[in-house]
């Protein structure tokens, strides 16, 4: 995939000097017509995919392209309708990460004018760079991007609960997701794979949760951050691993395929939505979802995985357990 600018390429709506070619929409777009692109294709999918009685949205926000790209493509829409947006951030308390990119959300949502929901982990008792260390002392016996994700999920959901949003937006984009859904096939992992839609009703204390950015690639959220003069975080979080994990050879393998055959990526996304996902859906049965009964929160096991984290790292404290 290229994106540059052409001496000689025109835009095809207006003509003037291009400088974004779309390999998969086999097109040059100049810089307005580029962003204008991008919203109808993030609207189009919210609108075809999410219901009509949502009224408080809850985006996630991290500092990423992605869900930058999704604060400002989908809140100028979503506020037109009449409904209302905030922004959550949630401090992971990731030394020389965490406060760099609650910076960077603060300065998108003050541009945007649209409120900004911060929530702490530290509030909590914990941080995921203590995380980080239980995991090195392997007294957490888990990834910790593992982790990290199941203390997102849960801080969403609460945070979304208690301040009575009934929709969680998130940043999660076609190559992630392809990636994700590929490997849920290969592995067998059909629960997870009916998770990636766009759209998930919310039910028993879960939050209804959307994914607008599923068809758009990962590309695309760049050069639209770039073309809108987004700020966006410039660095990584420290607790990236190091070594490829399997989903990182699928999603590169995936983008290899889809460079040779544009466009190929989002088709499979559409047809594991449109086709498979909802065949799956029938034969499934949902989830049993208990009640934690130390946190009130939904989950799938009592206590819930937030709790029982919770429990292991005050043991630890404690000096109940020892590595
Ligand atoms: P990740 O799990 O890092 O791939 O992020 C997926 C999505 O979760 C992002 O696009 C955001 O919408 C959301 N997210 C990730 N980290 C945060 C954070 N610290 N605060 C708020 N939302 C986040
Ligand atoms: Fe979660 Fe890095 S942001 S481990
Ligand atoms: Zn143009
Ligand atoms: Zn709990």
């Amino acid at each position: 995939m290229v994106a540059g600018v052409s001496v000689l390429a025109k835009c095809r709506v207006c003509g003037r000097r291009a400088v974004y070619w779309v390999p998969w929409a086999n097109t040059w777009f100049c810089k307005e017509h580029f962003v204008e692109y991008f919203k109808r294709r993030v609207i189009r999918t919210y609108e075809k995919y999410f219901p009509k009685n949502h009224e408080r949205i809850l985006v996630a926000v991290s500092g990423g392209k992605d869900s930058v790209a999704l604060l400002h493509s989908l809140t100028p829409h979503l506020l037109d309708k009449g409904l209302k947006v905030s922004a959550l951030f949630i401090d992971l308390g990731i030394k020389n990460y965490s406060q760099k990119a609650y910076r960077i959300v603060y300065e998108n949502t003050h541009k945007l004018g649209i409120p900004l929901i911060v929530t702490r982990l530290a509030d909590h008792g914990f941080t995921i760079d203590y995380v980080a260390y239980l995991v090195v002392k392997r007294i957490i016996r888990r990834p910790v991007c593992s982790i990290c994700g199941l203390v997102k999920r849960y801080l969403m959901n609460k945070t979304a609960v208690e301040k009575g949003f009934d929709l969680i937006l998130t940043g999660h984009t076609l190559n992630d997701a392809l990636a994700f859904a590929t490997q849920n096939i290969y592995s067998g992992n059909i629960y997870d794979l009916v998770k990636l839609k766009p759209y998930i009703p919310g039910r028993d204390g879960l939050v209804a949760r959307g994914k607008p950015l599923l068809f758009v690639y990962e590309a695309e959220t760049k050069w639209f951050v770039e073309a809108v003069e987004a700020p966006v975080l410039d660095v990584k979080c420290p607790h990236t691993p190091r070594t490829e994990s399997i989903i990182i050879h699928v999603k590169k393998s995936l983008e290899e395929l889809d460079e040779k055959h544009p466009g190929y990526m989002s088709m499979a996304m559409k047809n594991i939505v449109d086709k498979l996902i909802p065949l799956l859906e029938e034969k499934l049965p949902k989830p049993r979802l208990v009640k934690c009964r130390i946190c009130g929160m939904p989950s799938s096991t009592d206590p819930c995985g937030f709790c029982r984290l919770k429990i292991r790292i005050s043991k630890y404290r404690l000096g109940r357990i020892s590595s």
